[in-house]
């Protein structure tokens, strides 16, 4: 089963609670986003392998590390997804970017793909996931499905927030994939939100209602 990885370092409780406050801006919002998003993308990338390398510096030889595992490509869920690529791009720059967009089929109310961009070299990449929250975990297990369909073989997903009903569709649905979240909350509420939750996080990023 996938392990869940509760982030819960003192810097992304704090911003995280600013992020769920009702009175914070759109700006405010992104920026906060943007910076927790940053903060997680450390932590996600704590188990990359190294390799040692010689390098000389100024004064002698030396034996040092870089990353040696495969490279990574960041997977953001439309819309919302959008909103953290950046804050990981800070600390991994080279990392590509695709997209995955799926809607709720109003009748079957299953998940649809509508828009799928990934990088060419897909099995080479380590993918990490990207959604501000987990809460039915319906698109989330979809969106998985669709890097798997097209060959991706690792990944991680990375959320703000997760509902415990998000966190046991993943489980269930992709066992070998981690979760990585800032904070599990009580539930979903009978229209789907988290609770307490931060609302919709899309328009709150982009300052739509
Ligand atoms: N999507 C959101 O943006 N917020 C929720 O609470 C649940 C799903």
């Amino acid at each position: 089963m996938g392990k869940v990885h509760i982030i819960d370092h003192p810097l992304i409780q704090h911003k995280i609670t600013y992020i769920r406050d009702k009175n914070t801006g759109t700006k405010e919002f992104r920026e906060l986003v943007d910076e927790v998003a940053t903060l997680m993308a450390f932590e996600i990338t704590r188990d990359m392998p190294l390799k040692e390398i010689e390098v000389e510096t100024p004064v002698s030889k030396a034996t040092s590390k870089v990353l040696a595992g495969k490279k990574i490509g960041i997977v953001p869920i439309l819309r919302a997804g959008i909103g953290m690529v950046d804050g990981i791009l800070k600390l991994i720059p080279a990392a590509k970017v695709g997209h995955v967009g799926l809607y709720r089929d109003p009748e079957t109310l299953l998940p649809v793909e509508y828009y799928l961009k990934l990088p060419s070299d897909i099995q080479d990449r380590f993918f990490i996931i990207v959604d501000p929250m987990l809460a039915t975990g319906g698109t989330a297990v979809e969106a998985i499905h669709s890097l798997k369909k097209r060959g991706a073989k690792q990944m991680k997903l990375m959320c703000l927030i997760a509902a415990p009903e998000g966190i046991k569709a993943i489980q269930d649905a992709h066992p070998d994939v981690d979760i990585y979240v800032a904070g599990v909350d009580e539930r979903l509420n009978e229209k789907g939100y988290i609770v307490p939750g931060l609302g919709d996080a899309g328009d709150r990023l982009f300052g739509t209602k």
